[in-house]
């Protein structure tokens, strides 16, 4: 077993850790198991609606590059409003729906920008494009939509694209199809990744660390792999030289 308290503490920007945790307390207590690694983190709806700005509030004091990631789906002028307030807590990344439509993302654009502490970056905005829950049946019968799901995704993704925001969220294997569609530093942020060996549990279109790299994701998001791994920092360490490996 690799020890957690290696010579050399690597860590990676871009691999984003989803705390999907109930509590404070749960959090606070993984984040101790990883020792002195210091991840990029995605805070979701689950944590973010029981602990609030409080705890992003003391992630931010801590010095984590935090994903907030809400995925606000509104009129326009309501996502502009909760927006300014996001910015506020001074997040690195937050998330809309691009469904809500472009005038609702050039709103969540302007509502950051109008937000973000002076002197400061807004935060990077990141569209979903359709959940990878969503299923062609699902898109079909019900969404009404009878396009294509790869076709309706970078159709999503050109439309955050002209509406200023920064990239989307989509599986690994979406990557490069958007990338092609889209001007070339355009992001994109990519869950569903597992360890060669992991169970994938309920995700569907999984990649390795490694692989989601050569697929041209900017950001991967790590859940069950680290957080459920028997010891989370070595699992941490793993990711993370994957990811950097040399293609
Ligand atoms: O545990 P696992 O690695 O599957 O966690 C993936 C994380 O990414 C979860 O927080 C999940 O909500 C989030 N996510 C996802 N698929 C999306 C958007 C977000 O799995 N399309």
């Amino acid at each position: 077993m690799k020890t957690t308290e290696p010579d050399q503490v690597i860590s990676q920007k871009e691999v984003l850790v989803a705390l999907d945790f109930p509590s404070y307390e749960k959090t606070k207590q993984f984040l101790k198991e990883l020792g002195p690694y210091k991840p990029s983190v995605k805070v979701g709806m689950e944590l973010f609606y029981q602990e609030g700005p409080r705890l992003i509030h003391d992630l931010k004091e801590a010095g984590y590059f935090v994903f907030l990631d809400l995925k606000l789906h509104d009129i326009p002028n309501t996502v502009k409003q909760a927006m300014k307030g996001l910015a506020r807590l001074g997040v690195d990344m937050v998330n809309v729906h691009a469904a809500g439509g472009r005038p609702m993302m050039e709103a969540a654009r302007e509502g950051l920008e109008a937000g973000a502490p002076a002197h400061t970056d807004k935060p990077l905005l990141i569209a979903v494009t359709q959940l990878t829950s969503t299923n062609q049946i699902i898109l079909e019968k019900d969404l009404l939509i009878q396009e294509p799901l790869d076709k309706v995704i970078v159709t999503y993704a050109r439309h955050a694209e002209l509406s200023g925001l920064d990239g989307v969220v989509c599986s690994a294997w979406e990557s490069k199809m958007i990338k092609t569609a889209t001007r070339s530093d355009f992001l994109t942020v990519t869950p569903g990744i597992r360890l060669a060996g992991d169970d994938v549990q309920d995700q569907k279109r999984v990649a390795t660390p490694s692989k989601a790299r050569a697929l041209e994701s900017d950001y991967i998001v790590v859940g069950r792999s680290i957080t459920k791994a028997a010891n989370p920092a070595a699992a941490y360490e793993t990711v993370c030289k994957e990811w950097s490996a040399e293609q």
